[in-house]
């Protein structure tokens, strides 16, 4: 059963705020969330004592993005270890519940190798307690990564765009709200910033789910940094009008080829980023990479309820709740949706890939096979 209950707003009101924590309350250990449903109205968090619970809470984006999701899936490894649940039952449940961020069966695999090794010297607790030391080391190496990413992608900026004063365009959320540390494209974003040398952070919307306008605008916000938002179908015309510098996107899961999956909207800033030659810089650490996938068309796309493009669901301001539930209709009662939540950009059309192993420029199979093999942690 589903166990996850509110607590009361964290009422914080600052950056330091972590999007998930490993909790020993007294009565249960738990994966605690920020609800990113509820932003940037209300900072509640959301306390999951099992693996049904957390699995909802990826599934309504509660807790979402790529690197995110990786954690949250060894800790939840780890929850059903550590309380005496199913570890190989849990572990599929938390890898399946969305199909195309790869990080999630990342994390997912990390713990539970971690279980079953010790498992096999037959003592339960030593089990448990290496499934939760595996999903720690996860989180604590996002941190390490997100801030080799900001380095080398600050460093890669430099040299794409000597003039600074740098205006980025900036798509889905990929801050401090997806990782254990500031993140992936955001990261890079936030240490332009602190450099001094951006002068304009531009945020699409992000439709149907405006991750851009609730989320990374509370983080754009929150950080000082100056920032707009426009709706996705804007894109084009600010960058007729010669206003984008450079896009910085993160990924969700990038192919042995170089396509990158990403949120819903991006390959259209790719094409439009070729048009008006700009570069176009995807940011994710190399635990993103999937070898496995050969080539972008294999890469599952989620596809999700045509309700999220046919109503309006705020839960942020409607007070909790699904996103893409009960929501105000804004198309004709029965009109069919497409609703995929990602797109896959060929690798030609992109710039360059910044992990925290390196950057990938010129995007090939084979480069990116070699950053792969020198980073630590694949
Ligand atoms: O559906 P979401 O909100 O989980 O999608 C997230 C994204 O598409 C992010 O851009 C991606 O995970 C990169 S985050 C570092």
């Amino acid at each position: 059963m589903a166990d996850q209950y509110e607590v009361s707003e964290t009422g914080a009101g600052t950056l330091a705020i972590p999007s998930l924590r490993w909790e020993e309350f007294p009565e249960s250990p738990a994966v605690v969330l920020l609800d990113q449903t509820r932003l940037p109205a209300e900072e509640v968090e959301l306390v999951c004592t099992d693996v049904p619970a957390l699995v909802q809470a990826i599934q309504t984006l509660a807790v979402r993005g790529a690197p995110l999701l990786g954690i949250a899936g060894a800790y939840g490894v780890a929850l059903a270890a550590v309380r005496g649940f199913d570890v190989e039952e849990a572990a599929e449940a938390l890898a399946s519940a969305r199909p195309t961020a790869v990080n999630l069966g990342y994390g997912v695999r990390r713990a539970v190798t971690a279980y079953r090794r010790a498992a096999a010297g037959g003592d339960g607790a030593e089990a448990a307690a290496a499934a939760l030391a595996e999903a720690r080391a996860v989180h604590a190496e996002d941190v390490e990564a997100s801030a080799r990413m900001a380095q080398h992608g600050l460093d890669l900026l430099g040299e794409l765009l000597p003039g600074g004063g740098h205006r980025i365009l900036t798509h889905c959320n990929t801050g401090a709200l997806v990782s254990g540390g500031e993140g992936t494209a955001l990261a890079v974003a936030l240490a332009v910033h602190r450099a001094g040398e951006l002068r304009r952070l531009w945020v699409d919307e992000t439709r149907p789910l405006l991750q851009g306008a609730r989320l990374t605008a509370y983080e754009a916000a929150r950080a000082g940094m100056a920032y707009t938002v426009l709706a996705d179908g804007a894109a084009g015309s600010l960058f007729a009008a010669g206003e984008v510098d450079a896009v910085l996107i993160g990924a969700d899961r990038i192919a042995a080829d170089g396509a990158v999956a990403n949120k819903i909207g991006s390959y259209p800033l790719a094409v439009l980023a070729r048009h008006h030659r700009v570069p176009f810089v995807v940011v994710a650490p190399t635990s993103t990479v999937d070898l496995e996938t050969k080539e972008g068309a294999a890469i599952e796309v989620e596809q999700r309820p045509g309700k999220e493009v046919t109503e309006f669901s705020l839960p942020h301001i409607q007070g909790g709740g699904v996103v893409g539930g009960t929501g105000i209709p804004v198309a004709p009662l029965g009109a069919l949706a497409y609703n995929p939540a990602f797109d896959v950009t060929p690798a030609e059309l992109v710039t360059a890939i910044v992990t925290e192993a390196g950057v990938v420029s010129p995007v090939t199979r084979e480069r990116l096979a070699d950053v792969c093999s020198v980073s630590r942690w694949r």
